[in-house]
């Protein structure tokens, strides 16, 4: 895969509502007022193929896929999503804002099967190869977000069916990639109102810009 271009590649991460979408989307708008041209994605999806693949993994059955066919499947949705939307975004020195990137895909199946981490990161080296500038993980209590997380009914709650403790070794599993790549990774107190968030938000992004 081609480096990431001339843009600014974002990604906000976090446990099951923990507000990213929201975030995403007060950030795209803070941006674009500055002027920016500002792509808003997300995965899996954020392509045409992509999305496909994503109805496979948010819905069904928590046991559908082992944790092994998933992190093909998310690889293969993630690849589809640079060629096509990501990668071209960068190139036109675009701001990609990406509602989760591949450290869902570590923190997340890694978190399923600890053991799976090496894999991740070789079908990441071989397929993806690319990180974002700045990755925001939105931190904050998983019976907080929990219960906002289910309270929406999306029929997309495959994960979030997975309970508390799932979401726990979650939390602690971005905390972790934070202290693993300090220069990229910023953590959020998301447990504030919306609006001191985004402040906090766009503070750390244009200090990147
Ligand atoms: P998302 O749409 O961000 O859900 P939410 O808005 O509830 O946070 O992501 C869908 C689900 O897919 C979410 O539970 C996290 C999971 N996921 C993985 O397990 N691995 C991955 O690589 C990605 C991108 C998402």
């Amino acid at each position: 895969m081609a480096g990431a271009g001339q843009g600014l590649f974002i990604s906000l991460e976090g446990i099951d509502g923990a507000g990213k979408s929201t975030q995403s989307r007060l950030l795209a708008a803070h941006l674009r007022a500055l002027g920016r041209d500002v792509v808003e994605t997300r995965e899996p999806g954020g392509a045409v193929g992509a999305e496909d693949i994503r109805k496979l993994l948010v819905e069904g059955d928590p046991d559908r896929w082992s944790p092994e066919t998933e992190i093909l499947l998310f690889s293969a949705a993630r690849r589809d999503h640079m060629e096509r939307t990501i990668t071209p975004a960068l190139d036109r020195g675009a701001v990609v804002i990406c509602d989760r990137f591949a450290d869902s895909t570590r923190v997340y199946q890694g978190a399923a099967r600890g053991d799976l981490r090496g894999l991740v990161d070789d079908i990441h080296a071989r397929v993806i190869g690319v990180e974002p500038d700045l990755t925001l993980i939105l931190d904050m209590d998983p019976s907080l977000a929990l219960a906002r997380g289910l309270a929406r009914k999306s029929g997309e709650d495959r994960f979030e069916d997975m309970g508390l403790p799932f979401q726990e070794k979650l939390r602690a599993g971005f905390l972790d990639l934070a202290r693993a790549f300090p220069e990229r990774c910023v953590i959020i107190d998301a447990m504030q109102p919306p609006e001191d968030i985004a402040r906090n938000i766009a503070r750390v992004v244009e200090a990147r810009l």
